[in-house]
């Protein structure tokens, strides 16, 4: 496997169960991984609400994760919450998929996307 010192292997894609999340270790970060159908997002695993775990809260199929404390929703392809009570988005990475061996392993990026670094 060819290393890309701009992104890091978090799991083998076959690990992460469609409308599910689950916490990955990014650069000493947590990092909320999400898939749906055949796309995986990640976001910050922090609520910008309260130091809540994204990952434990409820996918849906509209590609938005509700936080599991107060019911925020968050787009997984923005960070934006759609209400109340947090208003901040969380801050989203970039992931791929690549070849490990003949295993799709799900790679993120170490950086946020620049808009809501
Ligand atoms: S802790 Fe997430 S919405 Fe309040």
């Amino acid at each position: 496997m060819s290393v890309d010192a701009e992104f890091v292997p978090v799991c083998a894609l076959g690990e992460l169960a469609d409308l599910s999340a689950r916490s990955v270790i990014v650069d000493g970060a947590p990092v909320c991984l999400v898939r749906v159908s055949d796309e995986v997002f990640a976001v910050d695993d922090i609520c910008s609400h309260a130091e809540v775990a994204l990952s434990d809260g409820l996918v849906d199929a509209d590609a938005t994760i509700s936080c599991s404390l107060h019911g925020s929703k968050f787009d997984l392809r923005t960070g934006e919450p759609d209400e109340p009570p947090a208003w901040e988005p969380v801050a989203t990475f970039q992931t791929r998929i690549t070849d490990n061996a003949g295993v799709p392993t799900v790679e993120v990026s170490r950086q946020p996307h620049q808009e809501n670094a």
